[in-house]
């Protein structure tokens, strides 16, 4: 089946909505894809006839349950080249890394100890360490990224040390678009004995994965930014070091035997699954791998690709804008700012995110919750505009024309 992303539209009914009485563009894919109809067919499939609580009813429909949830779980596995026993499901990318800086991170990054993480991290591979730091004391190092926004090998080379403990890094920048070279990180921090957490959130839709071949320790990510529903996410661990974690919540569903006393937990990753599980999310996520793979991975990156080139093109030739982020190897994110090339006086992002709308072109505006981020580069937000395996060429003249008409107006 050739890759045409106008029969994949078809899959998605939300595309066919009017905004302020413009064909929907939907730019602010990083920040949240659309779902197709398969996906939500499975949540409401769900909800319809098979609902019941998962692992504990010795009745049909929730062993039916059960086997959906256990099914979704194999289904991730297989996505990733992992075992079932090493995918944890949590609400998302934010949930799996907190997870990790409790558990791991609170019994082995310790006082005199170091982590690593770059200037480029999403909050969420922020701010938990820095909550673990106020907790252990441990030490935060962070590497710069190159002008071009690319990641600095050496830096990260010279920060390595023998007090590192871990390595946390994202494969794919939400807001510079960057595609870290991971497996040379991970190779490098394996050489010394560290592990490595990779926040995968902005990979999944993109770039085909395999734990085995990637080694990496823990990888993260959620759920909506590939086409699943909201509130449902992984933490992908390997079996050992998951084995040696101690849960950071406790309730149903994740223990042996429980006295008054003590409590003996279950094995992962169910001794991490405290409490009822987003059910309906683990299955609705299974479905969007289904179509992802369906789809083709290869074919998507191919088309994303020529999305970026061209929309990169076309905003090179705008006078008055700057591209934040322009490694050799990005994924299809493009940050922008802009200012009027008489006076040099800068254009808000969010004036020309706010007047965008009004053509029915969504984009983000802002930081993109990588303040550090913009503080290195000394700007106080960017537009961001973001593609996903539906957006068309067509589109990309359509908000070039906008963009072009709102600075006009705006300058
Ligand atoms: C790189 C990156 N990491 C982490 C997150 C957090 O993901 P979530 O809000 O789904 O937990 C995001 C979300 O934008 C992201 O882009």
């Amino acid at each position: 089946m050739t890759f045409d992303p106008k029969t994949i539209r078809q899959k998605f009914p939300i595309l066919e909505r009017k905004m302020n009485g413009h064909p929907l563009v939907y730019f602010d894919n990083a920040s949240t894809t659309q779902k197709p109809l398969s996906v939500i067919n499975a949540v409401s499939d769900y909800y319809k006839n098979h609902n019941a609580n998962v692992h504990r009813g010795v009745h049909t429909l929730s062993q039916n349950s059960t086997d959906l949830y256990e099914g979704a779980r194999k289904t991730v596995a297989n996505f990733i080249n992992a075992d079932p026993k090493e995918i944890v499901f949590t609400s998302g990318t934010t949930e799996a890394i907190n997870l990790v800086a409790m558990t791991f991170g609170r019994r082995n990054i310790l006082k005199e100890d170091e982590m690593i993480i770059s200037v480029a991290e999403h909050h969420s591979n922020l701010v938990p360490w820095q909550m673990l730091s106020a907790l252990t004391g441990m030490t935060i190092r962070v590497i710069p990224v190159t002008d071009k926004g690319e990641f600095d090998i050496e830096a990260y080379k010279n920060l390595l040390s023998e007090k590192t403990r871990l390595v946390a890094i994202t494969h794919m920048s939400n807001t510079l678009g960057t595609i870290n070279p991971i497996k040379e990180i991970i190779k490098l921090a394996h050489e010394n004995n560290t592990l490595v957490l990779i926040d995968g959130a902005q990979a999944t839709p993109h770039i085909n994965l395999d734990m085995q071949d990637l080694n990496a320790d823990f990888y993260c990510f959620s759920g909506h930014k590939m086409y699943g529903p909201t509130g449902i996410g992984v933490l992908y661990g390997k079996d050992e070091i998951l084995s040696e974690m101690i849960p950071y919540k406790g309730g149903g569903d994740m223990i042996e035997r429980v006295t008054l006393e003590r409590s003996d937990y279950k094995n992962s990753p169910y001794k991490f699954e405290a409490g009822t599980p987003n059910i309906a999310g683990a299955i609705g996520l299974a479905e969007a791998i289904k179509f992802l793979q369906e789809t083709s991975l290869q074919e998507i990156q191919k088309h994303e690709n020529e999305l970026l080139e061209h929309a990169t093109k076309e905003l090179q030739k705008i006078e008055g804008i700057r591209i934040i982020g322009e490694a050799k190897n990005k994924g299809p994110v493009l940050s922008f700012t802009a200012h009027n090339p008489k006076t040099s006086a800068s254009i808000h992002p969010y004036d020309i995110g706010t007047l965008l709308d009004k053509y029915g072109i969504a984009v983000r505006t802002g930081q993109h919750c990588t303040e550090p981020l913009m503080d290195y580069f000394k700007i106080p937000g960017t537009v961001r505009i973001s593609f996903a395996c539906y957006n068309t060429l067509e589109e990309i003249d359509t908000f070039i024309e906008a963009l072009k008409k709102n600075l006009a107006l705006l300058s």
